[in-house]
């Protein structure tokens, strides 16, 4: 009785604790304190971009040494990983993003956060240029101005190889309203296969899924669809359930070709179980409005209709980076992107440093690197910012008659210290990807080796690993809140 006792004590103590911990998280995120307000002795630091680099450079930059100031066309976060979940309707678009001004907001020293797209950059002038470009404008919509350190974390956006017909007929699956709008969309093919006197070869093509890229997004986003279909849609469209045909187009021999070969094996399997049908070594020629144009490994040309087609193909750089190169032609001549040094200091200028997709260095263009590269760089500026500090102290008492060699000698030795600066390490902490009906699949680079893994286990790993790794406890909540809905209700079938 005395141990049942315990253990009841024990679990009310931790539910109590718990209680409490929760409480006093929300309330401190919810009432930001006073901030210092810009000092112009400070250098000033300008961040492009509110994504995985800029989001975790801003949650450990120690903003007491600079002015701080951030541009970026949203003025959110997006946790990618899950934006496939919220494309079929699993999550909802704002359990997975975070205003940039609940991290801002937080920090010691007032961070200025504009909503706006960076225009250009003017390396040798150390400028930016940015603009509103929503659709409500003031009397400024346009402005300069001047920056001591760039970090530049713009991304990426959506290779199409210029393959007409992408932008007119596609979707994409990379910022928010695209998976809102291809939610939209798809409930749209759906209703609209629904339609009275509807000819079954036309609900055939209306139902018709196509994802273009066996890379992660792709296939992930193909695990959702077919979710949606097992889940809900027999259930409100008996009708039309049997009509939906998933298919992923691939141009390589396999899809997911970072994964281990085991794991490339168990993703293909599932997938065949699940219905959803292959196409390697097809190359996507053309997208028209009804059909696409693809070329297989016999080289001839065959049109497949659709009614959505997904265009996940990877990345490519944006219109600003492109012109960025285009200021340095002699050091700046990868296609690919950005090319900085071991310290992600950008080639060819000065006070630059560029992160994250918007590179081209030895790493995938991962969420990983992009947020462990914001970290170190946040490092980096601080251990700067001191060195400077340092410097100023030193050069004061080397002129004041008072000063003991002593105290001027551990001064040397603290700079010296922080000027040491590291190179950028990479730690790969593994890949994960989800697969469809509660199976994901993982490569962990555990026990000195690579752990390869898939099922449902990986699946509550996954589950886990993305729930620990979200920005705050807000988002946490309303992910699982989110999870248990689905599980409850199902998906909103209703289209917005
Ligand atoms: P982003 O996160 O794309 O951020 C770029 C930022 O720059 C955005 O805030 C954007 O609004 C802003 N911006 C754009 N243009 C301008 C401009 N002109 N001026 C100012 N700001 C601008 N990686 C993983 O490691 N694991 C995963 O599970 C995973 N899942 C993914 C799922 C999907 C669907 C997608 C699309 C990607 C996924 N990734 C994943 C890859 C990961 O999202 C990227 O590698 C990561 O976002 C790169 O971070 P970044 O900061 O370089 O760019
Ligand atoms: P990707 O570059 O990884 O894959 C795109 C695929 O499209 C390639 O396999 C390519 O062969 C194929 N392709 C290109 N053109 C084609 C054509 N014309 N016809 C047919 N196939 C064509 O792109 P993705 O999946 O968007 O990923 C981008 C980055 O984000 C990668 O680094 C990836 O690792 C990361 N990511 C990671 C995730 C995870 O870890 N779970 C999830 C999503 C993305």
């Amino acid at each position: 009785r005395s141990f049942l006792q315990t253990v009841g004590r024990l679990t009310l103590a931790t539910v109590v604790l718990s209680a409490g911990a929760f409480v006093y998280v929300v309330q401190r995120d919810r009432n930001p304190g006073e901030q210092l307000a810009h000092d112009p002795s400070k250098k000033t630091i300008v961040v492009l971009g509110s994504g995985w680099a800029a989001t975790s450079l801003l949650k450990k930059l120690d903003t007491e040494y600079y002015n701080v100031v951030v541009i970026s066309p949203h003025n959110y976060f997006l946790f990618t990983p899950l934006l496939p979940s919220v494309s079929v309707g699993t999550l909802e678009a704002r359990s997975v993003i975070q205003p940039t001004r609940y991290i801002t907001r937080h920090k010691t020293r007032r961070v200025e956060v504009y909503e706006g797209e960076a225009k250009s950059v003017d390396v040798k002038n150390k400028t930016v240029t940015f603009e509103d470009n929503s659709d409500i404008k003031g009397a400024v919509s346009t402005t300069t101005i001047p920056y001591d350190y760039l970090i530049y974390a713009v991304g990426a956006e959506n290779q199409t190889f210029g393959i007409k017909g992408i932008r007119e007929h596609a979707c994409f699956l990379k910022e928010l309203p695209d998976a809102e709008k291809l939610r939209t969309r798809l409930m749209d093919c759906v209703e609209t296969a629904a339609f009275k006197g509807q000819a079954p070869s036309e609900i055939d093509r209306l139902m018709h899924i196509i994802v273009v890229g066996g890379g992660p997004t792709g296939v992930e986003f193909a695990g959702e669809l077919h979710d949606f279909l097992v889940d809900d849609l027999h259930s409100w469209y008996p009708e039309l359930a049997n009509h939906l045909h998933i298919s992923l187009i691939e141009a390589l021999p396999n899809v997911l070709p970072v994964f281990s070969k085991q794991l490339i094996q168990y993703t293909e399997s599932t997938f065949k179980a699940n219905k959803i049908d292959i196409l390697t070594r097809t190359m996507v020629k053309e997208v028209r409005e009804k059909t696409v144009l693809v070329q297989g490994e016999n080289k001839e040309l065959r049109e497949i209709p659709y009614g959505l087609l997904v265009w996940a193909a990877g990345n490519t750089s944006r219109q600003i980076t492109r012109d960025l190169m285009a200021q340095l032609p002699n050091v700046q001549n990868q296609r690919r992107g950005l090319l900085v040094d071991d310290h992600l200091r950008l080639l060819g200028a000065d006070g630059v440093f560029a992160l994250g997709d918007c590179t081209a260095t030895l790493y995938a263009p991962t969420a990983q690197v992009a947020s462990q590269q914001g970290k170190y760089i946040g490092r980096v500026l601080e251990q700067m910012a001191k060195k400077e500090q340092l410097e100023a102290t030193l050069r004061s008492l080397r002129v004041s008659p008072d000063a003991k060699p002593e105290e001027i000698e551990a001064v040397v030795k603290q700079i010296n210290k922080v000027a040491n600066i590291k190179p950028f390490h990479y730690s790969h902490q593994g890949s994960l990807a989800y697969i469809g009906s509660e199976k994901a699949v993982a490569d962990l680079p555990l026990f000195n080796g690579n752990l390869a893994t898939g099922g449902v286990a990986t699946f509550l790993f996954w589950r886990s690993a993305y729930i620990s790794n979200l920005l705050s406890l807000r988002n946490r909540f309303l992910v699982l809140n989110d999870w248990m809905k689905v599980k409850l209700f199902g998906r909103d079938v209703s289209r917005e």
